[in-house]
């Protein structure tokens, strides 16, 4: 077991929400790593969310797509580990059209997975979600439970987890997997519900609340999520799986209810309107085996959601020029009807 990282890091997907807090991250604690990001910089990729770490000589930025086998390799060829977060990663896009999540979350893995075995690589990380488990009535669950996925977006999720399994059987490649929970925090881009509804408010717009609202999902800081991927990167064991979880499960309405709150806005702003289709019904997962590689959540869950609220309302200038263009009709095809349809609380 090695309890540094390693002094190469291709990581993919490093301009989206997580990867760039984890670029950010790793390149402010560790003087000695360099790190490569490889982003296709898809409607989620947003090179503004590095802009702190453009100037650092440790770190180079690619445009390109996981999928394409020549950059890939030619990139590989070049570090000693890559730590995966490039993806199609929301759900309500996987439901309208799932092609991109099959291309991206299942080939474009295999094709990473590939160029990590070529090059011997010393480390191979996958982050992937809780969603792989499927709706979690009771209890939580554990890395050795089934995979039961039940969206385009947690299925192509799935796949990526099953090679990923594979090539350190087969090929013993030294892989390790994370499985998180729910993430919020700075950057995350407003078709989420946490910015969604935060951004929504700011502007007293409807806030779209599916169904009855009482979906359970674990909020997880992006920073605690960060943390605990450097602590697996660092100390966890080759083949092995570790879920992250933020332990702080509660009802979207519940959540809905504090981000209003936080904001002075009423609840009259939010709409109660038609479900996501095959929507699971809670999330929830056992964090013992991460925990006894000595991580814990840093930020409680009040904090965390607070210091979120206050960014997105000091940052209109980061997410006011996302909510247009691609975005307004994306919006329109989501929610248009919905929100028509929908109904006030009272
Ligand atoms: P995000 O949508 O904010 O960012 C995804 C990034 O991947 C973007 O920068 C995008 O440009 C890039 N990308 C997409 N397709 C690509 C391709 N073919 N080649 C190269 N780059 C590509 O996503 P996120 O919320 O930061 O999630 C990152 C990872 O964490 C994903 O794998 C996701 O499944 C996983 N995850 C997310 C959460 C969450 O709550 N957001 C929780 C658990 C796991
Ligand atoms: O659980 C981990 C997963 O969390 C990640 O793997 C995904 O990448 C990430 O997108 C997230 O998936 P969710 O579907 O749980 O996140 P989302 O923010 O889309 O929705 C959170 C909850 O809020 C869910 O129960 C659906 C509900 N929701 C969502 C939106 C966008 C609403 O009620 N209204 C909305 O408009």
């Amino acid at each position: 077991m090695s309890a540094r990282l390693p002094a190469r890091l291709l990581v993919t997907g490093g301009a989206g929400f997580i990867g760039s807090a984890f670029v950010r991250r790793v390149l402010d604690r560790h003087p000695d790593v360099s790190v490569t990001v490889l982003d296709k910089l898809t409607y989620a990729g947003n090179l503004a969310n590095l802009a702190e770490v453009e100037g650092d000589p440790r770190f180079t930025f690619v445009q390109g797509d996981i999928a394409d086998a020549e950059v890939v390799d030619g990139m590989a060829a070049d570090v000693d580990a890559i730590v995966n977060f490039a993806a199609e990663s929301h759900v309500d896009r996987s439901i309208e059209e799932p092609d991109a999540f099959i291309r991206t979350d299942v080939y474009g893995t295999f094709v990473l997975l590939e160029a990590a075995r070529r090059h011997g690589h010393e480390r191979y990380l996958q982050i992937s979600t809780d969603e792989v488990y499927g709706n979690v009535p009771t209890g939580s669950s554990t890395e050795a439970d089934p995979l039961h996925p039940r969206s385009p977006y947690s299925a192509s999720k799935s796949g990526g987890d099953l090679l990923v399994g594979a090539y350190f059987t087969t090929y013993g490649l030294p892989t390790l997997l994370t499985r998180a929970s729910n993430n919020f925090g700075p950057h995350q881009y407003p078709e989420k519900v946490v910015p969604l509804f935060i951004t929504n408010a700011i502007d007293d717009e409807p806030l779209p609340l599916y169904g009855d609202g009482l979906q359970v999902r674990d909020w997880l800081y992006v920073d605690d999520h960060c943390d605990a991927l450097e602590v697996v990167l660092e100390r966890g064991e080759p083949g092995m799986t570790y879920n992250v979880g933020g332990g702080n499960e509660i009802t979207n309405i519940d959540l809905t209810r504090r981000v209003l709150e936080l904001l002075g806005k009423p609840m009259t702003l939010v709409r109660r309107v038609e479900d996501r289709a095959g929507h699971d019904r809670r999330y929830s997962v056992d964090c013992s085996r991460l925990r006894a590689l000595g991580w814990e959540p840093a930020h409680s869950f009040e904090d965390a959601l607070r210091a979120t609220v206050d960014w997105y309302r000091d940052r209109e200038d980061w997410w006011r020029p996302l909510k247009s263009g691609e975005y307004r009709a994306y919006y329109a095809r989501q929610y248009g009807a919905r929100l028509e349809a929908g109904t006030t609380i009272t």
